[in-house]
């Protein structure tokens, strides 16, 4: 049923843009009441075994289907014999599962359900407080929001130093994050530790909850107007924390939505600028990527982000050994031995191409595969979009609270015994991590006597060009500028 799904929608794909099959990402122009938020799917990575029957340009976006060509469910297809869990109660409302689509309509956007003044304390051992400056977002201070930030400023040039002397393993840049793409790098996928592709980790990853059926849980690409409100509503009545993987660009556009889930008890880890595949890009991209998203949450919160997910999972050892240098610990969703990932795939149905039955359906299926594993593992959702707060709130995060054996939901620090004051920089008393920290600041790493500089890897072409999709494809793409904040880009 799922691929005759995705066959069909990616078949109206295919008419749309038969010619141009270079990227593989599709974006649905969704309609909210008064505002137009720009959704996009990418299929490129994570969902690589099907990419090659849903690629389509992404010049193509304007004239992609709309909430009325894509799949439409009704009530009658959930099977017999599935129960669903129990609805949130109180004020949170969420829609029948067979109602949820891409292109439903959707609330208005949501306020934040508590402020706090600046300078407060957050709760946790060891914690700074707050800066002592409500932070405002000055647009010029800041790369252009949802571009890959450009590599010569003074901050980016600044950050550089970090990764001076270090040993940086000399992979060559993919095209676009994929592997269809990049077949030279997916011949020595495993070698490169390229996870898109092999699904290749490292130890030094954070990849699972150690212990069995803990679940941890994750959101990624917000923070958002409409749904992480709703989302730290129901966490806080659940009393579920949770990690956000905070996109930099959201960040500063939604400084108290963050706020709001940091003073929550949930922790903050880094997911980029713009949410760029990282293997696309160069070592000083990557380096302003990661630089730009530290710094955002750091204006905001005054911490700093020592836990960082690639968008897509898209990394390899090149990308890790740059995050390693900048402080960053890589943390990806599980993936069982058999290739099985524990990712709900709510961004497909925000992405119109798989509906919310099939979705939750997919879902349950996979976390049969928790009984297999020794340990725990962490599960990847999403609360940029409404339709996968409503997934989230109203069905997957329930049936776990109801499932049998009992999962237990914590962050992925937490769950790994990483202390919150460790998850950042400011606060961590890990000698270890600090001792770490100074030498790359100072710029002398301990390997700095390695003949390989930063030069050494792929491509040191700040054109933009040598990007490839991370820079051109977003140029191209008209939409995301003309939606301004409302424009996001997709999401996994
Ligand atoms: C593991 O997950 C896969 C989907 O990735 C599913 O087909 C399979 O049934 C699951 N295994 C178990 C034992 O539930
Ligand atoms: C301390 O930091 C190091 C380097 O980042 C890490 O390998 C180690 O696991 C950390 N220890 C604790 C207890 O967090
Ligand atoms: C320095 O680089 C070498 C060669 O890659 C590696 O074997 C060694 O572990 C590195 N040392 C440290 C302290 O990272
Ligand atoms: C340094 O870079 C060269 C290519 O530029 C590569 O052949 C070599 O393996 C690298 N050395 C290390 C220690 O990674
Ligand atoms: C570096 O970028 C240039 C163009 O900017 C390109 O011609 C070249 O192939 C790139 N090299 C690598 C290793 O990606």
């Amino acid at each position: 049923m799922k691929l005759q799904v995705v066959t069909v929608f990616s078949a109206i794909l295919a008419v749309v843009s038969a010619h141009d099959v270079r990227i593989h990402r599709q974006h649905a122009k969704v309609a909210r009441q008064d505002t137009k938020v720009l959704a996009a799917s990418g299929s490129s990575s994570a969902a690589s075994s099907a990419a090659s029957s849903a690629t389509v340009s992404a010049s193509g976006a304007t004239s992609q289907p709309t909430a009325a060509t894509s799949p439409t469910v009704t009530s009658a297809g959930i099977p017999a014999g599935v129960s669903l869990p129990p609805q949130p109660t109180g004020d949170i409302s969420i829609p029948a599962l067979s109602s949820i689509t891409s292109g439903m309509p959707t609330a208005a956007t949501l306020p934040v359900t508590a402020t706090y003044t600046p300078g407060a304390l957050p709760s946790y051992t060891g914690a700074v407080p707050l800066p002592s400056t409500s932070f405002v977002y000055v647009a010029s201070e800041w790369p252009t929001a949802d571009h890959p930030a450009p590599t010569d400023s003074p901050q980016v040039k600044e950050w550089l130093k970090e990764i001076e002397g270090v040993n940086i393993p000399d992979i060559p840049v993919t095209v676009d994050g994929a592997c269809a793409q990049t077949p030279a790098n997916v011949a020595k996928s495993a070698q490169y530790g390229w996870w898109t592709c092999s699904g290749t980790t490292r130890s030094t990853d954070i990849v699972s909850c150690p212990t069995k059926y803990d679940w941890g849980t994750t959101f990624d690409d917000g923070p958002a107007p409409y749904s992480t409100p709703t989302l730290l509503k129901f966490l806080k009545e659940k009393d579920i924390k949770s990690t956000f993987f905070v996109v930099g660009s959201r960040a500063v556009e939604r400084p108290q939505v963050l706020i709001e889930e940091y003073m929550d008890g949930h922790e903050i880890g880094c997911h980029t600028w713009a949410h760029s595949p990282m293997t696309s890009l160069t070592n000083e991209q990557i380096v302003a990527e990661l630089g730009w998203s530290r710094e955002a949450i750091r204006r905001v919160l005054g911490v700093t982000c020592r836990v960082w997910r690639p968008p897509y999972g898209d990394v390899d050892d090149r990308v890790r050994a740059i995050a390693t240098a900048m402080g960053l610990t890589t943390s990806i969703w599980t993936a069982t031995p058999s290739g099985g990932k524990f990712d709900t795939n709510d961004w497909q149905v925000a992405g119109g191409n798989e509906n919310a039955i099939q979705q939750y359906l997919n879902f349950q299926s996979i976390l049969g595969n928790a009984s297999l594993l020794d340990t725990g593992f962490i599960v990847l959702q999403h609360d940029l979009f409404e339709i996968t707060v409503d997934l989230a709130v109203g069905y997957t995060i329930n049936a776990a609270l109801t499932h049998n054996p009992p999962f237990t939901l914590k962050p992925v620090g937490e769950c790994n015994g990483i202390a919150m004051r460790d998850m950042y920089m400011e606060t961590t008393t890990n000698q270890t991590y600090l001792d770490q920290r100074k030498a790359a600041q100072a710029g002398q790493s301990s390997n700095s006597t390695s003949s390989n500089s930063t030069t050494g890897s792929g491509n040191t072409s700040t054109s933009g060009k040598s990007a490839g999709f991370a820079v051109s494809a977003l140029t191209s793409l008209p939409v995301l500028g003309a939606f301004g904040a409302g424009a996001l880009a997709l999401l996994i």
